[in-house]
């Protein structure tokens, strides 16, 4: 994969930065291999060491991951500007693409209405010294945030569960820091917690959550802050049920040295109810996103927490970004003071988890077992994951396969069903389970 490039240099500071080069101008792509250590140094002329250093300093930035036996490769996705489409290939013309994680577009609440009304409605402009949370808002949340049990807390806004994530974790710990992570779990945070510099420890998950014995784990291998999905959890659809709350609860009670952070990027669109971990420690931070229920083009969400934590979350973004846009906010909270849009977003939710259970019910019939709790996506337990996505792909269905998301969890793809019709589901259903378990190769068994 890494033939197109050609590496070079004589210092490590060289090297690493030539890699870089490489990844951002697609000549390295995401997941390419790169030479062993003892290799390039040969080739290059320079000292085993210098080499070393290069691929550590890329790897403390996320660009690159050092995994056993497989050694050392790009990132799938490095935190590095590179042209998009050398980070996710596209899918064959014709195949019909669920491997996007994305709600369907046509179940998001209409924006335009909206829009028109705050516009006509401007007001005076807001400027740096009367900028921040709107009261208004913030008020609404809370509310919304206590009919499900989270505990009052200190407010924020930021510009999404990702960003607040950041946030927390740049506010709360120091490169090198572990950090346990849900395994599977989303990609997105699973690179940014190497774009951090930050050391992930992988907690494994069941339909009900995040294991209590792999967070006990965790914690006594030194993590200082633990992410824990509420619901429709990125891959696998887990849901923290009532009694993990509970287990997790008493696991975590009254720690003062771990930052426990929530994500409830599912929020109105999940239909199991919450059960909070909030407060459990004396550092916490739930977050509420509004992408999935209204639109991940708004960027916004809720942050509450204990005081210190969202002091420093809201004191760190006012010397940064300054605030979210607050016609940004206005413009949720006009979303959340629309019946109208509370009925598109209970149909939307309604529809995922008829695509879902649609999906789970006709694998069921082919024997398979696959997951997914609550929100779109469905985890599948392949025995290969490049053979799999290859022979969806033969077959017209492009999946993610779930080395995107997992550290040592077992192989899988996951399929993100937002936009599944039902007559899809037999044709579906029988690629997967061709896919899920393969004819075996001709020749002697081994
Ligand atoms: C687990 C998880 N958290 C959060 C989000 C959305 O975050 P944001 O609010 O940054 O759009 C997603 C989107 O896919 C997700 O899968």
């Amino acid at each position: 994969m890494s033939a197109r490039y050609q590496f070079s240099g004589t210092t490590a500071v060289e090297i690493s930065a030539g890699i870089e080069s490489g990844i951002r101008t697609g000549a390295l792509s995401p997941g390419a291999a790169l030479p062993p250590v003892r290799a390039l140094a040969a080739d290059l002329g320079v000292s085993p060491a210098t080499v070393a250093r290069a691929y550590q300093e890329l790897r403390q930035r996320g660009l690159l991951v050092t995994a056993g036996r497989h050694g050392t490769r790009v990132r799938p996705r490095p935190p590095v500007a590179a042209r998009r489409s050398a980070l996710r290939p596209p899918p064959l013309p014709g195949a019909r693409d669920l491997s996007r994680g994305e709600p369907d577009r046509r179940l998001l609440p209409p924006l335009g209405p909206h829009l028109a009304a705050l516009a006509a409605d401007t007001g005076p402009s807001v400027s740096y010294s009367d900028a921040g949370v709107l009261p208004e808002l913030a008020e609404v949340a809370r509310a919304r945030l206590d009919a499900d049990g989270v505990p009052a807390g200190e407010l924020t806004i930021t510009g999404g569960a990702l960003d607040g994530i950041e946030r927390l974790l740049g506010a709360h710990l120091r490169p090198g820091d572990a950090v346990a992570v849900e395994d599977p779990g989303w990609a997105n945070l699973l690179d940014l917690v190497a774009a951090l510099g930050l050391r992930p420890i992988g907690v494994p998950v069941d339909d009900d959550g995040p294991m209590v014995a792999g967070v006990a784990a965790a914690l006594a291998a030194g993590a200082r802050a633990l992410v824990v999905t509420s619901r429709a959890q990125n891959p696998t659809g887990a849901a923290v049920s009532a009694e993990r709350a509970e287990a997790l609860r008493a696991l975590l009670a009254g720690r003062r040295d771990l930052l426990l952070i929530e994500d409830d990027h599912a929020a109105e669109l999940a239909r199991v109810p919450l059960h909070p971990l909030a407060g459990a420690t004396a550092s916490w931070a739930f977050l509420r996103s509004v992408s999935k229920p209204f639109g991940p083009d708004l960027r916004l969400a809720v942050l509450v927490g204990d005081e210190t934590t969202v002091a420093r979350v809201a004191g760190r973004t006012r010397v940064g970004a300054g605030w979210v846009s607050t016609v940004l906010q206005r413009l949720v909270l006009a979303l959340w003071s629309d019946p109208a849009v509370d009925e598109l977003v209970r149909r939307a939710a309604q529809s995922y988890e008829q695509r879902r259970d649609g999906l789970l019910t006709t694998l069921a019939e082919h024997g398979l077992r696959a997951h997914g709790r609550s929100g779109i996506n469905v985890w599948l337990p392949v025995p290969d994951e490049t053979s799999a996505v290859t022979a969806l792909r033969d077959a017209g269905w492009a999946v993610a396969p779930g080395a995107l998301y997992r550290i040592a969890a077992a192989p899988a793809v996951r399929v993100t069903v937002s936009s599944l019709h039902a007559d899809d589901l037999a044709s579906l259903a029988a690629a997967l389970a061709h896919a899920a378990n393969p004819t075996p190769p001709p020749g002697f068994p081994t």
